[in-house]
Formats: structure tokens, sequence, C-alpha cells
């Protein structure tokens, strides 16, 4: 990084450097983003500003169905999606789907979930990557499933679960250089954009995230536990922490969050938990009833105002009142 001095001496910021990055203060970053890497790329900065309700009827439901269809949601109208999508590996719920089906399903839904998004709103897809032989970069196919509809990458975060990850001891070949292989403590997390990377402010809602969160947040390294299966009830739950962390770096108090992969409903926890609104899906029964009897409780441990209401099949649904 270099520093652009003016006629009089004074420091006017600073240029990219061949020789590595410093302080990004004033940075004027034209040279690297005019170069030729970047060519063809889209760069757009503010995304338009273009925003429509949520039917309030619609708004902290969890629809029992697939989310290949998200009728229920207008155009322009989520904020913020956070998912874990189904791993496709023999969990109760997975079909065994080819990758190339598997892709398709992921690719339907994130199609229609750009559909919903407002222009500037955020995507953030939690994935792991499968096997060894040979080893599945799942994570990559997203990537370019997601660029191909659209969505411009942000960044990723790689969540390192630490001690808490599933004990693995497939070493392939202990102590011998024959076949080690690698056992992976870390999941992704995908962060996409629709249409430009910054949001305008909005006049009447404000960020809750504190200096020390935002400090920790922006970091490409995520260090905390995975949430055991057995304590929620859900093959493949994540902890809270992880959709927490997100929609507080990329949402305003009371903006809507979606995850069309819901499972047990810990996106919907999270969001209530920080003053914001969900809209959610699960085309599993159990989990949508799961997910709807842990809203409930949450609710009733915040001794908020709720009521109960059916939907057209009969199932009973949390609807949350902001009293
Ligand atoms: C990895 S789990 C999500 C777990 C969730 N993050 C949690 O904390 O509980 C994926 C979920 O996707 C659901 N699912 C699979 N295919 C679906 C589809 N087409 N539409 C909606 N949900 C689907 C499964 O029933 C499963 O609960």
């Amino acid at each position: 990084m270099n520093s652009i001095l003016k006629p009089n001496g004074k420091s006017n910021g600073s240029q990219t450097s061949s020789f590595g990055v410093g302080t990004r203060i004033n940075h004027d970053s034209s040279k690297f983003y005019n170069s030729k890497i970047y060519a063809g790329s889209n760069n757009t900065y503010f995304a338009k500003d273009l925003e429509n309700p949520i039917p309030q009827e619609n708004i902290n439901k969890v629809f029992c169905k697939s989310s290949e269809q998200m009728t229920e949601l207008p155009d322009n109208s989520v904020h913020l999606m956070v998912t874990s999508p189904p791993y496709n590996v023999g969990k109760d719920y997975d079909k065994n789907l080819s990758m190339n089906e598997y892709r398709d399903l992921l690719t339907k839904v994130f199609k229609e979930t750009y559909r919903v998004l407002i222009p500037g709103g955020r995507v953030c897809v939690n994935i792991a990557n499968l096997g060894r032989k040979p080893y599945l970069p799942i994570h990559s196919y997203v990537i370019e499933d997601m660029q191909k509809l659209g969505f411009l990458m942000r960044g990723e975060v790689i969540w390192n679960k630490a001690s808490s990850a599933s004990q693995s001891f497939a070493w392939g070949s202990w102590l011998s250089a024959t076949n080690p292989t690698l056992r992976d403590i870390h999941e992704y997390i995908l962060i996409f954009s629709k249409d430009g990377f910054a949001r305008k402010k909005p006049v009447a809602r404000k960020p809750t995230i504190t200096k020390e969160e935002f400090m920790e947040y922006t970091k490409s390294i995520w260090t905390f536990s995975a949430e055991r299966a057995s304590r929620i009830g859900h093959p493949a739950p994540f902890p809270i922490e992880l959709p927490y962390r997100l929609i507080q770096l990329y949402t305003f108090e009371d903006e809507v969050i979606l995850d069309p992969f819901v499972g047990s409903g810990t996106t919907c926890l999270a969001a209530l938990k920080t003053k914001r609104r969900y809209v959610a899906y699960d085309n599993d029964q159990k989990y949508c009833e799961l997910a709807g009897k842990r809203i409930e409780e949450y609710l009733q441990s915040q001794n908020t105002l709720f009521n109960q209401q059916k939907d057209t099949n009969n199932k009973v649904i949390p609807v949350y009142q902001s009293s």
C-alpha cells in the first residue's frame, strides 16, 4: 500500500501496492478493480432501492412444503437468507440424489431465493464438503451455480468447529505417507449479494450489532462449537450462533430473514432474538412441528404475546405478535 501525497506533503489516502496490503484507511482501490483480472465482473456498488412488503399473514411462518416454489413471498421482499441445505448423504430426510440432481434442487431453491430477495439482500449458505475418494468440493459447485444465477460473491467464512467437530479416526494410512487423509474440522459459509454490494441505510430501522461483534464477525474464520443433534432432535442442526452472527452483520432491526431449509427452526429463533421477522420452509412435517415447538417455547420464555393459528393443512403454526 502506497500513500498518495498531496502537493503540500500531506497524505491523501493510499493505493494498492505491488507489495501486499497494509492500512485500509481512505484507500483508493480503483487501480486494482480496473485491472484485467476483474474484466467482465459485475462490481455494482449500490443496489437498487426496492422493497415490497410481505402480506402480514405470511410473516413469522414456517411453511411445511418444498421451497422450490415460495409463492407466499412477493418479489424483492426478503432482506437476508441464511440456510444449511440438505446434505444428500443419507440423513433421514435425504433423497440419495445424483450430484446433478442435487445441484438442480439447490439451484431451483436459490433461483427462487433470488426472486424474493431485495436488491442488495444477502444470501449465506452453510455447507460442508464430502468424502475422500475423491473429495467432493460441494462448496465450489455452490459458488459456481450461484454465480450462474447472477449472485455476486461477497466472501466466505471458514467455520472452525474445533474440538466439537465429530471425532473422525479415518486417518487413511496411520503414520505413513502411503495415503494419509485429511479430517475436516471446518464447514463453509458462502456469502452473496443480489444486484449490488451496498444497501442504502433504511430510514426507520436500526443496526443492533455491537462494536465487539462487528470486529469479530467481519473476520473470515469463525470458531464456535457445533450443535448436538440429540439435544435438538434433528439430524443436522446448526448452532444458533451461526444465524445470529449473520443476522447481526447483514440486517437491520425488524427486517425479514428467510431459511428455505429450516429444519428445527434455529434461524427463526435467531431472528426473534435479534428482533427481526422470519419466513421459513421445510418439506418434512416432523421438522416443521419441531420448529414450531421450539419457536413457541422461546416466545413463552420471553412472555411475548402470541397466538396460534392453523394453516391450510390444519397444522398448528405459531404466529408472532409484537406487543
Ligand atoms: C441440514 S437441514 C437444516 C437444519 C437447520 N439449519 C437446523 O438448524 O435445524 C436441511 C433441512 O432441509 C429440509 N429439506 C430437504 N429438502 C427440502 C425442500 N425441497 N424444501 C424444503 N425443505 C427441504 C430437510 O427436511 C431438513 O430439515
